[in-house]
């Protein structure tokens, strides 16, 4: 029967990060990980880490400043939103927006300090566990990240982060770990954070650490994504087996993908790169096995991926529950050279004379989540989730501690149209979740101005500031929202 809208029951989510969030930074027992050594010098700091250090940061002198213990200024990550001490009147502010679902991340090293430690912390499973039943105290259910691109550091130094199978070992142990501890207040259990990050954006998506330029980069690159599936899909395993009833599901940074033009090659391409960057991903995670296009691909850049024994029958009997993604832009696809570039999440895009961007350069298209949902659906036929959609842009905070974000409301209005049109085109779509709700340390440039939030967090971009939340007008906007069930927009 034709829907009219959303099922009473859609969830009106937010998301955030550990990393980007808690702070706490070496507090309660939590140990290093990659996204607290990330610096902030005025570039992006992979870039700099690439220009100075050939793509490996912990092969330099520099290492020691990165893992020592001050430097709090340099570090945004250090510090996030100290959501570590703030959670309980966050999460009361978040029932009073009506919020019905809050995604973010356990931090790996919050529960084990090097990862590969013999005994958990228990004070870091305490601090999740007490804030996830906060959650549900609030009425608001729990969609947990396991993996938010922060690896222990001594994973990455001792072993080559998931470059080694010895990681896959490490990692299952965390999950039984906070599978076992947290079960009972989780809703909803996710073991990557958008797992297609690995090729487009390595040093986040598998933390890899690059012994040598050249030929061996899409090699390791996809030799560590391997070991990520297995590890996907004994996370998946684990939870079906400790918690029956309770999803578990695979998601990825979709990236819309339309042909430039009606030419065919251009059609061509757009389908190849739809292949190699956003369906070989889910491809696996739902279908439990490498999918056929992929040979010409790896035979191409000459990867041979090394599979052992029992990773294909792994693979094969544990797919995901649900699929979640990220929308943030579309891009086009062209065999044209010197096509126009613009920035966009994780990528460059090519870029499309019909949409505008925003002022980090992404391209701006509602029609394209709608377009998304679809093609997600008739390929699979699962329960979806939007992980991640949301404007970062820098905002004013007034003298009387309003913040007008009129730009912020359209641009949400604009996609929850489209995702109800998505939900009338007959899509089963279960969840939507604003990105960075609250104001986090954004993921790329690291700093506090690039603001998603619909709740402000006076803070700038060398941590100074009251770190008082102020409800802007997107609060208010997404409050009535929720209230109406997505008909008030
Ligand atoms: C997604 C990440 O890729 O994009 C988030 O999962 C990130 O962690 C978000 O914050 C937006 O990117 P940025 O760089 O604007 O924070």
């Amino acid at each position: 029967m034709l829907k009219s809208g959303f099922d009473e029951d859609f969830l009106w989510g937010g998301a955030i990060s550990a990393s980007q969030a808690d702070g706490g930074w070496m507090q309660g027992g939590k140990g290093k990980n990659t996204q607290d050594c990330r610096w902030l010098d005025g570039t992006w700091s992979h870039e700099r880490v690439e220009e100075k250090h050939q793509n490996n940061p912990f092969s330099s002198v520099e290492l020691e400043t990165a893992l020592s213990d001050d430097g709090t200024d340099f570090y945004p990550f250090r510090r996030g939103i100290d959501f570590y001490h703030h959670y309980k009147d966050d999460i009361a502010l978040f029932e009073e927006m009506g919020l019905r679902l809050f995604r973010t991340s356990i931090c790996w090293s919050r529960i084990f300090p090097n990862g590969d430690d013999a005994e958990p912390n228990a004070e870091g499973i305490a601090f999740y566990h007490d804030m996830f039943s906060e959650c549900h105290k609030h009425g608001i259910k729990v969609f947990c990240t396991m993996l938010h691109y922060d690896i222990p550091v001594n994973l990455v130094t001792k072993y080559g982060g998931w470059k080694s199978r010895r990681t896959i070992e490490f990692f299952t142990r965390y999950v039984e770990t906070i599978v076992d501890a947290l079960g009972d207040v989780v809703d909803f259990w996710l073991p990557f954070n958008e797992f297609n990050a690995g090729r487009f954006s390595p040093w986040d998506g598998v933390c890899l650490v690059r012994d040598a330029e050249g030929d061996s980069f899409d090699q390791e690159v996809f030799q560590c994504l391997h070991h990520e599936f297995v590890a996907n899909a004994r996370a998946v395993q684990i939870v079906h087996e400790k918690l029956p009833g309770t999803p578990v599901g695979g998601m990825i940074a979709r990236f819309c993908t339309y042909p430039a033009t009606c030419k065919p090659e251009d059609n061509l391409q757009a389908i190849q790169d739809d292949q190699y960057a956003n369906w070989f991903y889910t491809d696996v995670m739902t279908r439990g096995k490498y999918p056929a296009y992929m040979d010409r691909y790896f035979d191409r850049l000459g990867i041979k991926i090394e599979i052992e024994e029992g990773d294909e029958e792994l693979l094969s009997e544990n797919t995901v529950d649900f699929l979640a993604f990220s929308y943030y832009f579309s891009q086009i696809s062209t065999t044209s050279q010197g096509w126009e570039k613009t920035a966009g999440n994780l990528v460059m895009a090519n870029k499309n004379p019909y949409l505008e961007t925003s002022e980090w350069g992404w391209q701006m298209d509602p029609i394209g989540l709608r377009v998304t949902l679809n093609q997600m659906w008739d390929r699979y036929q699962l329960p979806l989730y939007i992980a991640e959609n949301g404007l970062g842009t820098a905002d004013l905070l007034n003298e009387d501690g309003t913040i007008h974000d009129g730009y912020r409301i359209d641009y949400l209005r604009r996609h929850v149209e489209c995702l109800k049109q998505a939900v009338i085109d007959g899509v089963d779509v279960r969840g939507y979740m604003v990105w960075g709700f609250i104001d986090v340390v954004a993921c790329g440039p690291l700093t506090m101005d690039k603001r998603y939030g619909l709740i402000y967090v006076d803070l700038d971009n060398c941590g100074k500031g009251s770190g008082k939340r102020y409800r802007k007008d997107s609060f208010y906007w997404y409050q009535r929202c929720i209230a109406s069930n997505g008909r008030d927009l």
